[in-house]
């Protein structure tokens, strides 16, 4: 992994949905996707589409069972990956066009999609509705669900229970929140591409100080919808510059 320090500082410059720095593409052919493990589970991780989307696979150890987060792009290497790791449902961050480009396709192929009630619109279609403060059961792993608006309206992040990992879509980066409307707009003096409709800098700030940083332990590690893992300690002493800078 790249000095995660230098990244964030880059990533504070230049990003806002997804970060605009350089990710080094990570072909599922030519490394392994292994991610992360600890006793209980597996992290897979592979990098696909034109915005470099991150697509996790969550393993659980003892029994096989596997969730995949966010269809994002290049449908035949996530079903290839869905396939070889014994996935079953997929689990979406959010709706924006970049995260659900392989909805259809693993649908076809026979695995529930599951969405926010606040971002299920976006979807061209899915299977159920995510719950916030519940748990989605991946054999013996149990994830928890906290909805995080602001990025969008149904932003929803995932904890591992017992093991120090959060999932962030793209609530929270290296180096700062999620796209917002007013957030780019006051970065970038015009509004935010169409194609990312999008929420508010005051409620994404919210939900990152009060249901991300107010319960989750300094060790814990984070892995957005793009670019590197950080961790909670690493970001929360700069919640302070990030509001008075407007985004
Ligand atoms: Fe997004």
């Amino acid at each position: 992994m790249s000095d995660l320090a230098a990244h964030a500082d880059r990533a504070g410059i230049d990003h806002y949905c997804w970060p605009q720095h350089d990710i080094e593409r990570q072909a599922a052919d030519a490394r392994p996707t292994l991610h992360y493990r600890d006793a209980q589970m597996e992290i897979h991780r592979v990098v696909v589409g034109p915005f470099d989307n991150n697509v996790f696979v969550v393993r659980c150890r003892a029994s096989g069972d596997a969730v995949l987060i966010d269809a994002a792009n290049e449908h035949e290497l996530l079903l290839d990956l869905c396939a070889q790791l014994g996935v079953r449902t997929v689990l979406e961050t959010h709706g924006h066009h970049d995260h659900i480009g392989a909805v259809p396709q693993v649908r076809e192929a026979g695995y529930d999609v599951l969405v926010t009630a606040g971002d299920a619109h976006m979807l061209p279609s899915y299977d159920q509705i995510l719950e916030g403060d519940s748990a989605v059961e991946v054999g013996r792993l149990r994830l928890l669900t906290t909805i995080t608006p602001g990025h969008t309206a149904g932003s929803i992040c995932f904890k591992v229970d017992g093991s120090p990992v959060l999932f962030t879509g793209d609530t929270l980066f290296p180096g700062g929140p999620g796209l917002t409307r007013d957030g780019f707009e006051f970065r970038e003096g015009k509004p935010p591409p169409a194609e990312f409709p999008c929420g508010d800098f005051a409620t994404i700030i919210r939900s990152i100080d009060e249901l991300i940083f107010a319960r989750n332990a300094p060790e814990t590690i984070v892995m957005p919808g793009h670019g590197d893992d950080t961790t909670i300690g690493r970001e929360s002493p700069h919640l302070q510059e990030w509001i008075d800078r407007g985004w």
